[in-house]
């Protein structure tokens, strides 16, 4: 039997056994390229690709010829700091609950061409502060952060920047939200949302980027696949989504994705977990509690012990949590912490393996 605690969704979500079962059977059963043959199997893989691309549109609210498959968030994030044409004009707003892969492409971007980074204004919570959002030119906005697990007003925030300029292009990660809350793209009225399967029980190696106006983009990455026509020194190139998409997409990935949304739509993470964890720690002398109650994680630390060491030890204990900076030095920096311990949870996990955690809590500060 396998006796592992896994208490680290947030950092890669355990995959159920139908995600599994449907990358077998494709690679088994299925397996062809996609977009490049026209025998029944390619064919077959043809529209199990864009079976997926339609599932994934649906859910966020979006249409299929504004879905690119991608390799992950940070992918995503990468090729639109590509994208997004920048200047040294360009005021670059950030807040200080991004996540690196969501800040740092945009942030490389613009201290090259020598462009302003401004920080958004967080509440005494350390939520984006709706009411003063500045101007910016470009805005990456993370939707949940993945050390405290608040859900962003998202929607607010980008009327807000839209008052301060209505061609604002709006970025947003939604790497630690899509698992938890529903992404609407209409309601948010965003131009680019980026996440990653693995993040809800696909496989990793996958991701989605929603691009709102897709006409009005060229591509960042070049080969096959994206190309229609090539005459002489004249390049037509595919409509998108395919011109985003060039070489081959990670298709066994794409297939468990579909699973996964599947999966999700029937069973999100049970929320109740975690304040009974909250709860339960409140109660422990020298466990300080950072995140809120109703937060999609709980994240602390402990007086006086490392947060390394505390990993080791509930690790010893076959408790797997995230422990560390969490990719995410600029929340830590308003902390004032090195780093922080972090539980999270999937649909998997139940009741007994947060009474199993809290008792190896107990027994590490006592
Ligand atoms: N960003 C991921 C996490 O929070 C990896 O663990």
């Amino acid at each position: 039997m396998n006796k592992i605690i896994y208490l680290d969704a947030a950092a890669s979500y355990q995959k159920c056994e139908s995600v599994i079962q449907t990358e077998i059977d494709f690679l088994t059963r299925n397996y062809a390229n996609a977009g490049r043959g026209i025998c029944a199997r390619a064919v077959a893989v043809d529209d199990m690709v864009q079976r997926c691309r339609a599932k994934v549109a649906g859910f966020m609210n979006a249409r299929t010829d504004q879905i690119v498959f991608t390799a992950g968030t940070t992918d995503a994030m990468n090729m639109l700091a590509n994208m997004i044409p920048m200047s040294a004009r360009t005021k670059l707003l950030v807040a200080d609950i991004d996540h690196h892969s969501a800040r740092l492409p945009f942030d490389q971007k613009v201290r090259a061409r020598a462009g302003v980074i401004n920080v958004c204004p967080l509440d005494d919570k350390l939520n984006i502060d709706v009411d003063n959002v500045p101007y910016a030119d470009v805005f990456v906005i993370t939707a949940m952060s993945n050390v405290l697990g608040m859900p962003q007003k998202v929607a607010d925030i980008i009327r807000a920047a839209r008052q301060k300029n209505p061609n604002v292009v709006t970025v947003v990660d939604a790497a630690q939200y899509v698992v938890h809350e529903k992404i609407d793209v209409r309601a948010w009225n965003c131009d680019f949302v980026c996440w990653s399967g693995h993040k809800i029980g696909a496989d990793t190696g996958v991701g989605v980027l929603y691009i709102k106006n897709p006409e009005s983009y060229m591509p960042v990455k070049f080969g096959g696949g994206m190309v229609n026509k090539i005459v002489g020194d004249k390049i037509t190139w595919n409509n998108p989504p395919d011109v985003f998409e060039a070489g081959t997409l990670p298709l066994t990935q794409i297939a468990g994705l579909a699973q996964a949304i599947d999966e999700l739509n029937q069973n999100r993470p049970n929320m109740e977990l975690i304040k009974y964890a909250f709860d339960e720690l409140q109660k422990i002398q020298n466990v300080k509690i950072l995140s809120e109650r109703d937060a999609c994680v709980l994240t602390f630390v402990v007086d006086a012990m490392h947060v390394l060491d505390f990993g080791a030890l509930m690790g010893a204990r076959d408790v797997c949590l995230r422990v560390g900076n969490m990719c995410a030095s600029w929340v830590f920096a308003r902390l004032n912490l090195d780093g922080a311990i972090r539980l999270s949870v999937g649909a998997y996990n139940t009741i007994d393996d947060i009474k199993y955690f809290v008792k190896s809590v107990k027994e590490i500060v006592k």
